[in-house]
């Protein structure tokens, strides 16, 4: 399943250009063929996923041939450098099915897409006695931008509170937003703890109809299924490449083009501005009114080439393979005594499966599984309130992509059945 094959077909949810098959995909990720003293079991895509060839080789060939600045040199290999830079940020609209490539813009990762709105348009219109409304599990990015907005104005924030299995009580917003004080709705599309896939245009639909302004969170979800911001109908999405078999230092916001032309410039700098006396500036037109400075365009490029790798595979082919597994994975976990999976049951929540397992701390679990080349992670997940709420201080969690694969799972629970032996209850 060679990523050169690239597609533009369908954008999210196309058709796959070749029958879905792990292990063929699994073959165009160098680390699994890299030589180590136990094979690599990873199942820490959450955290972040792994990189196809042809991600590396386009971010290559980038610096191997047209290394330059963007936007900035007439001469060739800057053109062919600018050239390759947009081209990335137009197949992020059309994986996103955004209205135009204006609406993207590109960011360090989704935290500095989520900050950018709270900094731009959360501190132009959000005012002393403004409420916001968030969820209790959501990542401390869309926790933290808000807290530190509502410190320095006076902002309540509300929560969306959440059901037994770990979903949110939809029922409940429109009675958090009845007194018309919350101008902003903000949520996570899935849960990177408890794999719980939100309703997203339904959230989208009540807060639009009280006068609220949306973020989603798509971290996790545009990794892992058709994501159709239009579809969606929320005003801004937050995505990071390094989920999305792309590399680290970028990510992107989507924002409705009006509201991204009405809010002034986050970051001030080089390649933002359209004329600069000593005293005052103009600003560019967008996107790049929100591009300061020198971007990550090796990044960009590779974000581009994973972009059509997932476009080749198929979202909808990547979501049900994630389905399969978590369906494998809830199933053979609960072989295991005392283990306790946090979130509703399969068939509601992406590839992610976080446990407890009662008398073992979860470092311990995933120090023993370390033992036999198993990667998970342990700790909040960067979800301490949710962790709160749950009643538990920490867990493990097993989270899969395009490459996992069953033998995986078989491999995860015979190392945790040795961890339950080494800590008996
Ligand atoms: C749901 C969710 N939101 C936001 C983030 C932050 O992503 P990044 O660190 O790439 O900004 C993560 C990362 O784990 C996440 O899972």
């Amino acid at each position: 399943m060679s990523a050169t094959r690239t597609s533009d077909e369908g954008a999210a949810g196309s058709a796959p250009a070749a029958p879905f098959d792990p292990r063929v995909v699994r073959a165009d990720f160098p680390i699994f063929a890299t030589a180590r003293e136990k094979p690599l079991v990873y199942l820490d895509s959450a955290a972040t996923s792994q990189k196809p060839r042809a991600v590396l080789d386009a971010m290559d060939r980038y610096y191997a041939t047209c290394n330059a600045n963007i936007h900035r040199g007439v001469y060739r290999i800057a053109e062919e450098a600018t050239t390759l830079y947009e081209d990335a940020r137009r197949r992020v609209a059309v994986f996103l099915n955004a209205a135009s490539p204006r609406e993207i813009i590109f960011t360090r990762n989704s935290t500095e897409a989520i900050n950018l709105v709270a900094h731009a348009w959360g501190r132009t219109y959000l005012k002393d006695g403004d409420a916001i409304v968030l969820t209790p599990m959501e990542h401390h990015s869309n926790l933290v931008p808000w807290h530190l907005l509502a410190a320095e104005r006076r902002i309540e924030l509300r929560f969306i509170p959440l059901t037994g299995p770990g979903e949110l009580d939809v029922a409940a917003l429109p009675g958090l937003m009845a007194d018309g004080r919350v101008k902003l709705v903000s949520f996570v599309h899935v849960s990177n703890v408890l794999g719980t896939v939100n309703p997203a245009a339904e959230i989208t639909r009540i807060a639009h109809s009280h006068g609220a302004t949306v973020l989603v969170d798509a971290s996790q979800s545009a990794a892992h299924l058709p994501l159709d911001v239009r579809a969606i109908g929320a005003d801004f999405v937050a995505c990071t490449a390094h989920k999305m078999l792309g590399p680290t230092g970028i990510g992107m916001l989507w924002g409705r083009r009006a509201l991204l032309e009405a809010m002034p410039p986050f970051l001030g700098g080089g390649e933002m501005i359209r004329e600069v006396s000593l005293t005052s500036s103009k600003w560019n037109e967008l996107p790049w009114k929100f591009e300061a400075g020198t971007m990550p365009i090796a990044e960009a490029v590779g974000l581009g080439a994973a972009i059509a790798y997932l476009q080749t595979l198929g979202m909808a082919n990547v979501f049900a393979h994630d389905r399969e597994l978590v369906a494998y994975g809830m199933e053979r976990v609960a072989e295991v005594d005392g283990l306790k999976v946090l979130g509703p049951p399969a068939d509601r929540r992406g590839g992610v499966i976080a446990f407890t397992i009662e008398g073992i701390h979860p470092h311990d679990i995933a120090t023993v599984l370390d033992d036999d080349g198993i990667c998970v992670r342990a700790g909040h997940h960067c979800a301490m309130p949710l962790h709160d709420a749950l009643g538990v201080p920490a867990s493990a969690r097993a989270s899969f992509h395009c490459y996992s694969l069953r033998e995986e799972i078989d491999a995860l629970v015979a190392g945790l059945q040795r961890a339950r032996k080494l800590f008996p209850r």
